[in-house]
């Protein structure tokens, strides 16, 4: 179906190798049942959506608890619900003891209420932003995005599933009972040690290729088992990890539909049997489970790393003759590129290599987790520097290239839906279309970027890597739209 993804010198699975081995896969534990986080609504709420940012304790692997955040929870956070039209408010606490934010990404709203790093909530304190929602149904995700403690907190699991949901939507009768045909699946994946306790090392593996684990986890559980009807279920998917690269594929071969990415609903429905996402990208998912037969979801992984299962579905009672597919999704034009558009070329990159004007900042390849080590257009992030000036309602087409050491880089952009217009100089790959907000760049893409919402000085939109430690590290950029 698609010709797939070209991967050259793909190095990112290096860093876990170690210590699976000392593991092993799921270990023999019992399996867990798929963890559901409670869903709330706008809707249904009397007054603003709380949110408390907290610390816990939290039992991933069994008799073993770890320190964690969440959000209401020792973990991850409720799946929130808005609705297109309304404007929602929140009540945002930090109950840490350090500043967070929450980044509500994959929403269309200005920056004074996007949560990125200017949008500091210090402990203690409840930022109470009103967010408006004007965008289409959407599977989009909400997470701490302090500046410079984005790959710590949200490792320590300061993130959650955003849905926001419309008429046109509704109207399609895609499986839509949350938790039971309409599933959230937060894709992860942790590093244990061999004692079992959870680790976040900063070393010279994860500053150059960003925390990968050797658990993989969904919704907060090591490879669990999901029941569900036997019949179509809609799965909406996030890479919430730090770093890793989840390419999935059930372990039958079965095919199934691809309706969403991160901006949306395709306008049809993409059969396929193998789907990539990157850190911070979402898809939905159609899949069929009325043959009633178990089957694994794995991740199938890049050579040279093997195939790792991530959870089981059990299909349960008679299969339901229920859903079809639909044939049409969503209307929605691409914008048309004008000859005059501006374009902008923005330069990933990494490990001191393509960076010259860098000064002598990087001191070789000592203090790795040291600013600097991850940078755009030669330059690691400065929260003083505005780097790029955009005007209002503009259609622009940005050339985002990685130079340097050959590496993918999830590149994401506040604010704004993109489309994949080529990669690698060619028409784009079957797993580029639709409405984006991250994109795998490995080959060099250009994008079709449509900047609808504002951006001011003091709190601008920020352009970055979606591997945690990159962004960290220095891999980002801000802009205002004005
Ligand atoms: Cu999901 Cu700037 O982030
Ligand atoms: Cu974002
Ligand atoms: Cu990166």
């Amino acid at each position: 179906m698609s010709r797939g993804w070209k991967r050259r010198g793909f190095l990112q699975a290096a860093g876990a190798a170690g210590f699976a081995a000392a593991l092993g896969p799921a270990s023999a534990q019992e399996a867990r049942r798929l963890p559901i986080p409670p869903l709330l609504d706008a809707r249904a709420a009397r007054g603003p959506i709380e949110l408390v940012a907290q610390a816990g304790q939290f039992e991933f692997l069994p008799g073993r608890t770890s320190p964690t955040a969440g959000y209401n929870g020792a973990y991850l956070g409720p799946t929130l619900r808005v609705h297109a039209g309304d404007d929602v408010r929140f009540a945002v606490t930090n109950r840490l003891q350090e500043d967070t934010t929450v980044h509500w990404h994959g929403l269309l709203v200005p920056s004074e209420v996007d949560g990125g790093p200017h949008n500091t909530i210090a402990p203690g304190a409840t930022w109470r932003p009103t967010v408006p929602v004007r965008q289409a149904a959407a599977t989009a995700w909400y997470h701490a995005h302090p500046h410079g403690r984005t790959g710590a907190q949200v490792y320590s699991g300061l993130a959650g599933l955003l849905l926001v949901t419309d008429a046109q939507e509704q109207a399609l009768g895609l499986p839509a009972r949350y938790g039971v045909d309409d599933l959230p699946i937060v894709l992860q994946d942790k590093l244990f040690d061999r004692e079992q306790r959870l680790v976040r090392p900063v070393n010279h593996m994860t500053a150059m290729h960003g925390l990968h684990g050797n658990v993989l986890l969904v919704n907060g559980a090591p490879q669990p088992v999901a029941e569900v009807p036997a019949g179509l279920l809609r799965l909406r998917l996030l890479n919430a990890g730090n770093a890793r690269l989840f390419d999935l594929a059930f372990d039958d071969g079965r095919s199934f539909h691809w309706i969403a990415s991160e901006g949306g609903l395709l306008r049809e429905p993409v059969p396929l049997k193998r789907l990539s996402l990157a850190a911070g990208q979402r898809a939905e998912i159609l899949v069929d489970f009325a043959d009633g037969r178990a089957v694994r979801l794995l991740d199938v992984g890049q050579a040279p790393r093997r195939t790792q299962p991530v959870m089981q579905f059990l299909p349960q009672g008679a299969g339901a003759p229920g859903s079809a597919i639909p044939a049409k999704l969503a209307q929605w034009d691409s914008r048309t590129v004008a000859q005059s558009a501006r374009r902008r070329r923005i330069v990933l990159a990494s490990g001191g290599m393509g960076m010259g004007g860098m000064g002598g900042g990087m001191g070789g390849m000592a203090g790795m987790a040291s600013h600097g080590l991850h940078v755009i257009d030669s330059k690691p992030f400065d929260m003083g520097r505005i780097d790029q000036r955009v005007r209002l309602g503009d259609v622009e087409i940005w050339e985002v290239t990685v130079a340097g050491m050959v590496m993918l880089h999830p590149f994401h952009i506040h604010g704004v839906h993109f489309e994949v217009l080529r990669r690698g100089g060619q028409e784009p790959v079957v797993e580029d279309q639709g409405r984006r907000d991250t994109v795998i760049v490995d080959e060099p893409v250009e994008l079709l970027v449509h900047f609808t919402q504002r951006a001011s000085e003091q709190a601008p939109f920020m352009y970055h890597c979606h591997i945690l430690e990159h962004e960290d590290a220095g891999m980002m950029g801000q802009f205002t739209v004005g």
